[in-house]
């Protein structure tokens, strides 16, 4: 068994998930470096790079997450190769902006399938190792999932419902932690796709407000590694109940580096 906790992230290949990754393999004074591999449809030229230093430590699988032997596949490989899974990071996800008056069925179940549904798929795969470690969940979530602005229906829809997952998962699991992070505005190519519908994004792209992807990276790849059932807590409850925290509160000040 490797020495190393290894920690999954769905949807790596790039923008946020990539920014986690590089986090975990590099580890800090405060959190262990980690083994890691990723579940994605395409990885960038910047996830190969890190590949190369990190040939190792870091693999990845072509896949879908909305396919559960998809998730299997990874899962199996990971124990095969290191015989332990510490936390999975639930991050692949997509935003399909319109309003309800254009809202068609097959896209908002496209992204309930992947924000929400293919969740069950990873923690399904994942729990039987997640259980043995005292392992964690990190749900990559949105302030989307309460704001719900004009022509986020599909995707706050999305996120509000992947809450109730995270807190379904704490009550139903006593060993296993459950976060619900949210990450802020953050500069990927998500951003990129939906400034062009909505101009409160674009705003804060030309006032340079959106986060670099590193700074919230960072507090996840903590809690993944981290992270457990009684601390960090908020209001004297655990986040590991599957409460939404946004990456900036206070209750996670020790976990930025
Ligand atoms: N950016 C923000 O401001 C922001 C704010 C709040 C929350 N979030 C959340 O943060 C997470 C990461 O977003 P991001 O901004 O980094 O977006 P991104 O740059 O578009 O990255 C999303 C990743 O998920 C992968 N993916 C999508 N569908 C998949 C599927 N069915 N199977 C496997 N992989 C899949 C994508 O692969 P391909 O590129 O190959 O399609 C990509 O690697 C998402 O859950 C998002 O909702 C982002």
């Amino acid at each position: 068994m490797s020495n190393k906790p290894s920690v999954l992230v769905t949807g790596g290949g790039k923008g946020l998930g990539l920014a986690v990754i590089k986090r975990l393999l590099e580890g800090t004074a405060k959190s262990p470096a980690a083994n890691v591999c990723t579940l994605t449809f395409d990885v960038s030229d910047d996830f190969e790079k890190l590949q190369t230093k990190y040939s190792d430590s870091l693999f990845y699988t072509q896949g879908d997450v909305t396919k559960f032997e998809d998730s299997k596949k990874i899962v199996d490989e990971t124990l095969n190769r290191w015989k332990r899974l510490d936390a999975v990071v639930i991050n692949a996800g997509l935003t399909e902006l319109k309003p309800l008056k254009e809202l068609d069925f097959d896209t908002i179940m496209k992204t309930l399938g992947v924000n929400t549904a293919a969740s069950v798929n990873t923690i399904r795969a994942a729990l039987p190792s997640l259980r043995e470690s005292n392992g964690r969940v990190v749900f990559v979530n949105s302030s989307s999932s309460y704001l719900c602005h004009a022509t986020w229906a599909s995707y706050s829809a999305s996120k509000a419902a992947l809450n109730a997952i995270a807190k379904t998962l704490a009550n139903e699991e006593d060993k296993v932690s459950a976060f619900t992070v949210g990450p802020g505005h953050v500069d990927t190519s998500m951003q990129g796709k939906i400034r062009n519908t909505d101009g409160n994004m674009e705003k804060l792209y030309e006032e340079g407000k959106l986060l670099p992807p590193e700074k919230p990276a960072a507090v996840l790849a903590s809690l993944a590694v981290r992270g457990s059932r009684s601390a960090p807590k908020k209001d004297g409850e655990p986040l590991a109940n599957g409460s939404f925290v946004a990456w900036d509160d206070p209750s996670l000040s020790d976990y930025h580096e």
